[in-house]
């Protein structure tokens, strides 16, 4: 098991003091801290390598290039992915998605199509599809989540009758569900449809199997795997590809260009259109080998035992609601809950004071707080270095955050 207080010493940023209070970081699952690993070896590549990545044939340029490359391979390891060719370098899970909405969606769905979509899903996962349904005239169906916050197998097995593509996200954002995601994917390919999974929430939690979760695209971002910002992956393969047009067009991405037509460089760099993000590649390699050192299977671990410990503080304290799964084995590590008599927001702007830092709001998914009937949750979620301390630390905040709305405003 992994040492979550001797970690803390690899991430700088926890040596902050908030309102003269030590920094409580519980907002992961929006965006994860950065080891020093990460941020040397960014630092490292600009000093020391730094060139155009596949534009040049002198020694810089073939660095930044080697280490481009090696960075794709690195993420197709993580993942259990057959080669780096599955790898395409996008600039977070959202601009991923998008990606597959045009290139594949554009030229594969017609009129009267149907995407299966389901209640926890991320806007990512839902404002590309509704821009598409609406150009293209497609069914949008949206499988149910149950009480229990998980999906309702039967509603999607029903949804999925006749549909052409699937888009469901491993892990809500929300809830911190799980998803069988490779019973989806099993269910879809059957009924001969083709599947995108949101894996936003699922890299920085989960240990990954590309094969075995057998998804068509399976995207996420760098920036919530301790990687840095600017950098997504989309992973694909060849079968597929072949059915993608280009989507953002330019340099890099051809094999030659004469006045008035073009062919296209092969996969993944047919998807690179400009500039390659080489910096954020090559950091989140490091971030992914940082992990590798944790391994993957003590980082679920862990995140397990500080979820279920959460669940047992919050659920301690009166008026506090969790929504979702209370057993720690069904979700990642974050919980998401309303506190009665306070507005998300006003908790997190008193809980700050106290150097406590979580999420409050929609988490930009409105369709299922509709469902859950409240318009805004706060959420702690959890990293490598969460410890209890820092789940204690929540807890009396909220307790304190409780009391301060119970006095008497004084005139
Ligand atoms: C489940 C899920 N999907 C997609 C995204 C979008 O990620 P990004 O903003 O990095 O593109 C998020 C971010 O919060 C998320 O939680």
């Amino acid at each position: 098991m992994l040492d979550p207080a001797k970690l803390r010493a690899d991430f700088p940023i926890l040596t902050r003091r908030i309102h003269d209070k030590p920094l409580t970081y519980l907002d992961s699952a929006a965006t994860a801290q950065k080891p020093s690993a990460m941020l040397e070896a960014m630092d490292h590549f600009y000093r020391n390598h730094y060139g155009s990545v596949r534009r040049g044939i002198y020694t810089l340029s073939e660095e930044a290039t080697g280490m481009y490359e090696a960075a794709r391979e690195t993420v197709a390891e993580f993942i259990g992915a057959d080669s780096s060719e599955e790898i395409v370098f996008t600039k977070n899970a959202t601009e991923a998605i998008n990606l597959v909405a045009y290139s594949w969606g554009r030229s594969n769905l017609r009129k009267g199509d149907a995407i299966v979509l389901t209640e926890m899903e991320h806007h990512a996962n839902l404002i590309p599809w509704y821009i598409l349904a609406k150009e293209k005239g497609l069914e949008l169906r949206f499988a149910k989540v149950t009480d229990g916050g998980r999906l309702d197998m039967m509603d999607f097995e029903k949804k999925l009758k006749g549909a052409k593509l699937v888009c469901v996200t491993h892990v809500s954002n929300v809830l911190g569900t799980i998803n069988p995601v490779a019973e989806i994917t099993k269910l879809a390919h059957e009924a001969g449809a083709k599947v995108l999974v949101d894996g936003a929430q699922a890299a920085p939690n989960l240990p990954l199997d590309m094969c075995e979760l057998e998804a068509d695209w399976y995207v996420f971002s760098g920036h919530k795997l301790y990687g840095p910002t600017g950098i997504g992956v989309l992973r694909t393969h060849a079968p597929v590809y072949e059915a993608m047009q280009p989507f953002l067009s330019g340099g890099e991405m051809i094999n030659e260009v004469g006045l008035g037509d073009v062919t296209f460089a092969e996969p993944p760099a047919t998807f690179e259109a400009g500039t390659m993000p080489a910096a954020e590649a090559i950091g989140l390699a490091v971030a992914i080998d940082y992990l590798n050192k944790l391994g993957m299977d003590s980082v679920r671990e862990h995140e397990q035992a500080v979820t279920e410990y959460a669940l047992e503080k919050l659920s301690a304290i009166e008026g506090v609601k969790i929504y979702g799964s209370k057993k720690a084995e069904d979700r990642v590590g974050l919980v998401s809950f309303t506190v009665d008599g306070i507005h998300p927001h006003d908790l997190a702007s008193l809980l700050d004071q106290d150097g406590v830092a979580i999420r409050s709001g929609h988490h930009c998914a409105q369709p299922l707080h509709q469902k859950l009937g409240v318009p805004a949750t706060a959420r702690a979620s959890f990293s490598v270095f969460t410890t209890t301390d820092d789940i204690d630390r929540l807890a009396t905040s909220i307790k304190a955050a409780q009391k301060t709305f119970s006095e008497p405003v004084k005139a």
